[in-house]
């Protein structure tokens, strides 16, 4: 695992050229996670924008109540809380294409330091040829006054290596040194990181889900795939993901219900899905 050089808030904000995110930087050398205390900051009066980060988490959350793999100076964790949107009329779509608007931030990000390409699996692993480089957990509440927050919270697996991870992680893990032999500046992803966020949430602020969308579908490598997904009811739906609608849920084409030869097109909100290879062809 090669140390990265430690974070530095002065060296971020020196580079960072942003209206609004990341005005408002803290940093904790190790933290439970940073999205616990993202939340925390947004239920007083943390501003919009407000960046945490660590270097290490000891209880870092993962989707669907998993845990993160977070050791000490290797990847990045951030956290950014977002008191929006700023259009209020469109909140439901706003709040859909949130999670997913934030992957595209961060696959930007990850390409403009490292030269890797980045595909995402619906709604928002970041995945590297199939392996994955990192994850967003977004979590929504609201202060004492009702003010609602969402935080979007980002970890990426930078400048270990697969061997690190957990023998659980091993198969399925990848690391942006190990997909491109470069060691990145932490400081240098952040701000990247920061700036690209803001580009696309001000997109989907400005000028609703359209332009995002169509971002969107050209990165998300789920699309055409053969899928399992299991639903948060315990149900599984095993079929051909056709399209992410314009509510940003996956349409997926259920394999097994042709009744009177029409599929079944089930559209997920949320799920956890696994790309399916391809079985070979029998002789
Ligand atoms: C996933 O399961 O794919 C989402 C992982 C999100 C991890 C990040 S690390 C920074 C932030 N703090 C947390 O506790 N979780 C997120």
């Amino acid at each position: 695992m090669a140390h990265s050089l430690p974070l530095n808030l002065d060296l971020i904000r020196r580079s960072l050229a942003t209206r609004s995110l990341g005005h408002t930087l803290e940093w904790h050398e190790e933290i439970d996670s940073t999205n616990r205390r993202a939340v925390m900051l947004a239920q007083g009066d943390a501003a919009h924008g407000t960046v945490v980060l660590a270097d290490s988490q000891t209880t870092g959350r993962g989707r669907l109540g998993r845990g993160w793999f977070s050791p000490p100076r290797t990847n990045l964790y951030c956290s950014v809380i977002v008191k929006g949107p700023l259009g209020a009329g469109r909140l439901a779509e706003w709040l859909s294409w949130l999670p997913l608007t934030a992957s595209l931030g961060a696959a930007a990000a990850i390409e403009s330091v490292a030269s890797v390409s980045v595909g995402v699996k619906w709604p928002n692993d970041l995945l590297v040829k199939d392996r994955k480089i990192g994850g967003i957990l977004c979590e929504s509440g609201s202060s004492p006054e009702g003010r609602q927050f969402q935080i979007i919270g980002i970890g990426i697996n930078v400048n270990g290596t697969r061997a690190d991870f957990p023998p659980d992680l091993r198969g399925v893990a990848t690391t942006i040194a190990d997909e491109s032999g470069d060691v990145v500046d932490l400081n240098v992803l952040v701000t990247r990181l920061i700036q690209e966020l803001e580009h696309y949430l001000e997109d989907l602020d400005l000028n609703g889900s359209n332009s995002v969308a169509i971002s969107y579908r050209s990165r998300c490598v789920t699309l055409g795939k053969s899928v399992r997904a299991s639903l948060p009811d315990g149900t599984e739906v095993v079929g051909v993901a056709e399209a992410i609608a314009a509510d940003g849920s996956l349409h997926v084409a259920e394999i097994g219900h042709i009744p009177g030869n029409h599929r079944r097109m089930v559209p997920l909100r949320a799920a956890d899905i696994v790309h399916l290879r391809p079985t070979p062809a029998a002789d």
